[in-house]
C-alpha cells in the first residue's frame, strides 16, 4: 500500500466504475466533476492505493466534516483484484487509524448492499441503511398542491444568504447533521431550481427544497438525472404539505430543465419519515447503501 497521488485519479475512477457496474457502488458523476470535488484533496496524507498487475486493485480516500458532536470522517474504500474483501478490510483499517489519530469523533464507511461483512471485526457497526429513491419523469407527474397561507418563491427572487440558515434549521435534528455554509449549499445551483416556501403574511421562511441536474456515467438511469436534495421544513411548519408541494414543483421544474429521471437520498431510519412523503410522490427504493460507523471515545 502506498500514498495515493492526484495522478492516480483516472485509475481510481476506473475502479469506482467497475464497482458501479457490479452494483457495489451507487453512482459516479462525470470525471470533471469528480476532479472538481477532489481539487484540494490532500492525497499524500488522506489516501492509500494498492497496485495490481493491471492498474489499481484498491484505493481508499478519507475526508471529514465538522458536526456539533465532533469531526466525522468518511472512509471511502474501493477494492477489486483477487481478494477484494481482504483488500477492503486493509484499506478501511488504514482509514480508521488515520481518522482516530486526526482526532475524529467518529468514522463512517458507506458500502454497497451486503459488502459490510468484511468490516465487522474492525470495530464498525452497521448504523444506517441509506436509500436512494427514484422516480421517472416521463408521463404524468404529481400535481403540486399549494398550502394555504404560504407562498412559493425561487432563487431568482429570494436573496442569497437565506438558504443555508433554512437548511440548517430544518436539519438540526437530523442524524449526524453538519451545518452548511451558503457557498457550500448553493454552489452550482440554478436559481429556478431552488425553492422556498414563506408565510404569506410575514414572509417568514418555512420550507426549502434544492434541485439540480446531474449526469452519471455507466448508469442505468435515463440521463440527465434531476437530483432533489435539502428537503427540509422547520419544525413549527411541518405536516401541512409544504415539503410535498415543493418537491412536486421541483419535479416539474427539473423536467423543464431537461431531466429525464429523478433521484433523492434519504436516511432509511429518518425520524420524520421523509420516505413516506416521497413514496406518495411516486418515488421508489432504487439502491440501499450500508453506513458502518466506529466511534472514538
Ligand atoms: C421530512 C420533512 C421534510 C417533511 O416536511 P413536511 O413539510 O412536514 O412534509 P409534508 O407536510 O408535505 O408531509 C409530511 C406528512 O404530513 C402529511 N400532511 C400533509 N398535510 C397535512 C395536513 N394538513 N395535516 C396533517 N398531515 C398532513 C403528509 O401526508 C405526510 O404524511 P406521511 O409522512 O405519512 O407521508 C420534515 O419533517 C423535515 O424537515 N425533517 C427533517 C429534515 C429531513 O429529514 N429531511 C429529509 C431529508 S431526505
Amino acid at each position: 500500500m502506498r500514498p495515493g497521488r492526484a495522478a492516480d485519479l483516472p485509475a481510481l475512477i476506473e475502479l469506482w466504475r467497475s464497482e458501479v457496474r457490479a452494483g457495489h457502488r451507487d453512482s459516479l458523476p462525470r470525471e470533471p466533476e469528480v476532479e472538481g470535488l477532489l481539487a484540494h484533496f490532500d492525497w499524500a496524507a488522506r489516501s492509500r492505493v494498492e497496485e495490481g498487475a493491471r492498474g489499481l486493485d484498491g484505493g481508499v480516500l478519507v475526508t471529514s466534516r465538522p458536526t456539533p458532536g465532533g469531526t466525522v470522517a468518511r472512509i471511502d474504500p474501493a477494492a477489486s483484484g483477487e481478494e477484494p474483501a481482504r483488500m477492503m478490510r486493509d484499506l478501511v483499517q488504514w482509514g480508521l487509524h488515520l481518522s482516530r489519530a486526526a482526532g475524529a469523533a467518529a468514522a463512517q464507511v458507506w458500502v454497497g448492499p451486503g459488502r459490510g461483512g468484511a468490516l465487522q471485526d474492525l470495530g464498525l457497526e452497521l448504523v444506517r441503511p441509506w436509500w436512494r429513491m427514484d422516480r421517472s419523469l416521463a408521463g404524468d407527474l404529481p400535481a403540486p398542491v399549494p398550502v394555504n397561507g404560504y407562498q412559493l418563491l425561487d432563487g431568482s427572487t429570494v436573496a442569497k444568504g437565506s438558504w443555508a440558515e433554512m437548511h440548517n434549521r430544518s436539519f438540526a435534528d437530523h442524524w449526524r447533521f453538519s451545518p452548511h455554509t451558503e457557498e457550500e449549499l448553493m454552489a452550482g445551483k440554478a436559481p429556478q431550481l431552488c425553492l422556498i416556501a414563506l408565510t404569506a403574511t410575514s414572509g417568514e421562511p418555512a420550507a426549502v427544497t434544492l434541485c439540480q441536474l446531474e449526469t452519471y456515467v455507466q448508469d442505468s438511469r435515463p440521463q440527465p438525472v434531476g437530483l432533489v436534495s435539502s428537503v427540509g421544513t422547520v419544525p413549527e411548519h411541518r405536516r401541512r404539505g409544504l415539503a410535498s408541494w415543493l418537491v412536486a414543483e421541483g419535479l416539474i421544474r427539473l423536467r423543464t430543465a431537461g431531466a429525464r429521471h429523478a433521484s433523492l437520498y434519504v436516511d432509511g431510519l429518518n425520524e420524520t419519515r421523509a420516505f413516506d412523503a416521497y413514496r406518495k410522490l411516486g418515488f421508489e427504493l432504487a439502491f440501499v447503501a450500508e453506513v458502518w460507523e466506529a466511534t472514538f471515545p
